[in-house]
């Protein structure tokens, strides 16, 4: 994958900023350089996969959203990026997380993180943005998201800091690991794994990833080959 070094220098923190991803773009396109990062204690417009709106209480998750520059072969990048907010998570926390296709963590069904990968492969750059509810009272989620989602803990939940030290190390482990110890690695985290599920095209059982991270679903009509941009998923049982 990328050949980049590391992340977190240089690091721009903001008090609350629009949205961490779009500032790193931002950034990203007037030429910063890869491994920076930018955080924020609150976002007024973050944003989540497929147009939705990513929500956090001010100061109690990481928003998080790095320059990965050179991109290099980046077609496994969307599932390397879970795999190292999990490896970062259980550094910080006594959990065991796994990953729902395409790149959410979850903790005991629950979803903890979620990523959101924006490229520009024809400038060599991509941002990787994280969302990891580190934090977060369980009260404090909307009611809509109340049953779904989790944190890494209310009582005595480790800091953000901590949360952030432990990602930008693990990133850039990730971010330079081959494809086979990508897939081996989500191979080994995959909630979904022979789960019912259903999409906007049809229902049937997850059947795990194939070599360029698709997910492979058993149908009654035979295997389907489904790509992360193409669904909206749900999880039946
Ligand atoms: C998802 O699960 O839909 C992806 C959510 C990604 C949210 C993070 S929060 C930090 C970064 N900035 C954003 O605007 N989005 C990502």
């Amino acid at each position: 994958m990328s050949a980049l070094a590391g992340f977190g220098r240089p690091h721009r923190h903001y008090r609350r900023t629009d949205s961490t991803n779009a500032r790193a773009k931002a950034l990203a396109e007037s030429g910063a350089p890869g491994g920076l990062v930018v955080t924020a204690g609150e976002q007024s417009a973050g944003r989540g996969r497929q147009g939705r709106s990513w929500f956090a209480p001010p100061g109690t998750a990481l928003l998080y959203s790095a320059v990965l520059r050179p991109l290099g072969d980046a077609g496994l990048l969307p599932l390397a990026v879970p795999l190292a907010v999990c490896e970062a998570c259980e550094e910080v926390a006594p959990v065991r997380c796994a990953v729902k296709w395409p790149n959410d963590v979850w903790v005991e069904g629950r979803k903890l993180a979620g990523v959101l990968v924006e490229g520009r492969p024809e400038a060599d750059w991509a941002v990787i943005g994280t969302g990891v509810n580190v934090a977060v009272p369980l009260g404090a989620f909307p009611p809509e998201l109340r049953d779904t989602a989790t944190s890494l803990g209310s009582g005595e939940p480790p800091s953000v800091a901590d949360a952030l030290e432990a990602l930008n190390a693990a990133l850039g482990r990730w971010t330079r690991a081959s494809d086979d110890e990508v897939l081996t690695g989500f191979r080994a985290r995959d909630a979904l794994h022979g789960r019912a599920i259903a999409w906007d095209g049809g229902e049937g059982t997850a059947a795990g990833v194939d070599d360029a991270g698709h997910l492979l679903v058993e149908t009654e009509a035979g295997t389907r080959v489904l790509g992360a941009g193409e669904v909206h998923l749900s999880v039946r049982s």
